[in-house]
């Protein structure tokens, strides 16, 4: 018998928390777990840009023959101008080969996967804390991970210098993994001028990034927070980029991302290219169009994507809202409940400086559901619930 040896794997944490969450019956309860973004009603709508390119591909679509591998190429296309701009120097000489693949998730998949083919011996550097499917994925293929320090959960605090100290040990070809911006679970991004200096750094020790953009318009715009991308695929000869279109284009289960590889020659480009194309024909032959299609059609189309860009600027402008009211209403509830961090932080997550038994109070006696080690999803919060969470939260630095 070869099915009968192994034993049971841990469950998702964040699944875990959402199933909790569904059976609670406490009419006040709140989820603050689970890492989508959720409009004023607490909702997760589909973007109207979005429904309007699903209406056109309905009435135009002619074929639903397979494609390439490489997906939908005017996806790839319009993608790589959302992560290089126009005119980038590494498209315009052809160092660039970017891919549709399945969501985030599936194109960091497939950059592990070549980099377990390109450079086997690599240790991949991974923050702490971070998304924890970083860690999965680099096990899974089969690579060596490390962390190293990014952020202090207990202190709420940004660690930069402790990051490049960490990455002082990284060897000539280690690939470190970076948060475009946005980062999960701390919501502290570097600023230009230390995305600048740890480029320097990076292409001083021969590292490669591999940056992983999820939510690519959640912390200052669509344009602002490509610098990262931009800024290092000019200074460093090579680099993967995983990026995800669920989060901004509000497309969770239609999966749509893309592997982009940035190599030092066009030539080598191609010929990265070919391996990636062979392990992608390996896993599911040809990505799932349909998020990859809507995508495409309402960035190539004038008055779509304005309404696209409008939609994005009005979630993240509702996320930061809800950062400083939580601050206001923690300030004025619980003066010393030390919050204020939360308002410079960027995107959607944010640890809530809290002890694990405060954790679990919120959890268990307030229907407040959160991850254990406090990350908080800052959408989950609505005008309906904020008083409710700010005066649970505020109840626990009265005892
Ligand atoms: C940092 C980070 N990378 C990648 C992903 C994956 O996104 P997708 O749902 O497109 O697979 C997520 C999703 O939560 C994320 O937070």
């Amino acid at each position: 018998m070869i099915f009968d040896g192994l034993s049971a794997v841990g469950d998702d944490l964040i699944l875990r928390i959402s199933i909790l969450y569904k059976a609670d019956n406490n009419p006040n309860k709140v989820d603050l777990g689970v890492g989508v973004y959720k409009d004023a009603d607490g909702y997760t709508a589909i973007l109207k840009s979005v429904k309007e390119a699903e209406q056109f591909l309905v009435n135009n679509q002619q074929s639903k023959g397979y494609l390439s591998p490489a997906g939908n190429p005017e996806f790839n296309k319009a993608v790589e101008e959302l992560l290089f701009g126009k005119d980038h120097p590494v498209v315009k000489q052809g160092r660039v080969a970017t891919m549709q693949a399945p969501g985030g998730t599936g194109s960091i998949r497939i950059g592990a996967d070549f980099l377990k083919i390109s450079h086997p011996d690599a240790t991949v550097w991974i923050s702490n804390p971070t998304w924890p499917n970083h860690f999965a994925i680099t096990d899974m293929v089969g690579l060596k991970s490390k962390s190293y320090r990014y952020y202090d959960i207990k202190e709420g605090q940004f660690l930069f210098l402790e990051m490049l100290e960490d990455l002082k040990a990284a060897k000539e070809g280690d690939v470190v993994i970076v948060h475009g911006c946005c980062h999960n679970a701390s919501g502290a991004d570097l600023s230009n001028d230390q995305w600048d200096q740890l480029a320097d750094f990076m292409a001083e020790r021969k590292l490669v990034p591999f940056i992983d953009i999820a939510y690519q318009g959640f912390a200052n715009g669509v344009e602002e927070d490509a610098y990262a991308v931009r800024m290092m695929a000019e200074k460093l000869p090579e680099l993967l980029i995983a990026s995800s279109y669920s989060k901004n284009f509000a497309m969770y289960r239609d999966r749509a991302g893309a592997i982009a590889v940035v190599s030092p020659t066009a030539q080598a480009n191609e010929i990265n290219a070919s391996h990636m194309l062979k392990i992608i024909r390996s896993i599911y032959s040809m990505p799932p169009d349909h998020g990859a299609a809507v995508v495409a059609h309402i960035l190539k189309d004038d008055s779509l994507r304005k309404q696209w860009y409008q939609e994005v600027d009005d979630m993240r402008g509702r996320v930061k809202k809800m950062r400083l009211l939580f601050v206001k209403k923690m300030t004025e509830k619980a003066p010393n409940s030390g919050f204020d961090y939360i308002v410079d932080q960027n995107g959607m997550f944010s640890f809530l400086t809290l002890l694990p038994e405060q954790i679990q109070t919120l959890i268990n006696d307030y229907s407040i559901f959160m991850m254990a080690n406090g990350r908080v999803n800052m959408a989950g919060l609505t005008e309906n619930n904020i008083d409710y969470v700010t005066d649970s939260i505020a109840s626990l630095f009265k005892a």
